[in-house]
């Protein structure tokens, strides 16, 4: 039988009784196991998705009676930021005065065709990271004490740039890179998060992301055309391919894990630290993502303030810089 998250985490021993947990993401996948697993520990979680059956299954499956979980499920479409605050405004409500304890942003996709959102942004870019940016912009002062912002980002990431002037068209649409630009801004913004949150809150908020692995049993590939969608889905069964439990371990360790709990702006693989690209790294890139994924969203700058400590050539704070990743022992990916 294959193991658990937390088992495979190190954090079966964690309590999360009184914590509120908000996985998006999680009728499926990666998000649906890293749902079950918070609930195993006893949290109560907000399961997020489209398909309102399958957040009832997991609904029903965290709260078995076998644990102390509790969860409910609440339907917003990432495409739609009335839907995005509203899912926002349940949070806030569930987490109660005590805040939300954790955010993993992980709903996302692979969308095989180019289309613009109502916001005149690439689909792709806007459902996997401008939604997640949203949401979390909605939930800052809503959060915990020593909350913590989890990520789920790609390998993908690597080899492209988020060219921000091409995210409000779908000419020359590639649904790969559309993809790797949506994963690189994932990145960017756990790091710019996390160096924002440092500089100009007085909370010990954390903001990571991770890679969970090539996981084709996930419905991750659900949009290839039909016989390829079955392939994908029957590798699962193969024993060296990485499953949904095992993807979703490094977002329970980045959540729970006390040796983490003061880590911020990193990028995780497997449990560990990992130097993620040049452009993953670029704080210019990070800033400007920051500042131009506001304005597409028609909101003001989350955390802004003098930006002083984001000028180029300043020491990081707990960003993403080469010497901040060399010191935790992490090699170059590159
Ligand atoms: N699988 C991999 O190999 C892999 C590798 C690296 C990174 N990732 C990342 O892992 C995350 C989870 O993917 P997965 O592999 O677990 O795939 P999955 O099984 O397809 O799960 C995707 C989740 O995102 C939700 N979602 C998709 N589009 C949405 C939208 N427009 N509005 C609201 N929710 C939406 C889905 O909910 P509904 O179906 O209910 O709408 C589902 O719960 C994604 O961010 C993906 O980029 C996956």
């Amino acid at each position: 039988m294959r193991e658990h998250p937390e088992d495979i985490a190190g954090v079966g021993d964690e309590r999360l009784v009184g914590r509120t947990a908000l996985v998006t993401g999680s009728t499926s996948g990666i998000g649906r196991e890293t749902a079950l697993t918070l609930g195993r520990l006893g949290a109560h979680v907000i399961v997020h998705g489209r398909d309102a059956d399958a957040g009832g299954e997991v609904v029903d499956a965290v709260e078995d009676g076998v644990n102390e979980g509790t969860a409910e499920f609440v339907r917003a479409d990432f495409a739609d930021p009335e839907e995005v605050s509203r899912l926002a405004d349940r949070t806030r409500t569930a987490a109660g005065d005590g805040g939300l304890d954790l955010l993993i942003n992980n709903a996302g996709g692979y969308f095989r065709e180019g289309r613009l959102t109502d916001l005149g942004v690439e689909y792709t870019f806007h459902v996997n990271h401008l939604a997640p940016y949203q949401l979390t912009a909605a939930l800052l002062d809503d959060l915990a004490e020593d909350a913590r912002v989890v990520t789920t980002a790609s390998e993908a990431h690597r080899g492209d740039q988020v060219d921000l002037e091409a995210v409000r068209s779908v000419d020359g649409y590639s649904s790969w890179r559309a993809y790797q630009r949506s994963k690189l801004a994932n990145v960017q913004f756990a790091a710019e998060l996390g160096r924002r949150l440092d500089e100009r809150d007085d909370r010990s908020v954390t903001s990571n992301s991770f890679h969970p692995g090539a996981i084709p049993g996930s419905g991750f590939l659900r949009d290839l055309p039909g016989p390829l969608s079955r392939v994908a889905g029957a590798l699962d069964r193969l024993p060296f391919v990485t499953s949904p439990p095992e993807g979703a371990a490094t977002a329970v360790y980045l959540a729970v894990a006390p040796e983490v709990a003061d880590v911020t702006g990193r990028y995780y693989a497997d449990l560990r630290p990992k130097q993620p690209s040049t452009a993953a790294r670029d704080r210019h890139a990070q800033r400007r993502l920051w500042e131009t994924s506001a304005e597409l969203l028609g909101i003001d700058e989350p955390l802004a303030g003098d930006g002083s400590g984001t000028e180029e050539g300043r020491p990081e704070a707990g960003g993403v810089a080469d010497a901040d990743a060399t010191a935790v022992g992490d090699e170059p990916a590159e």
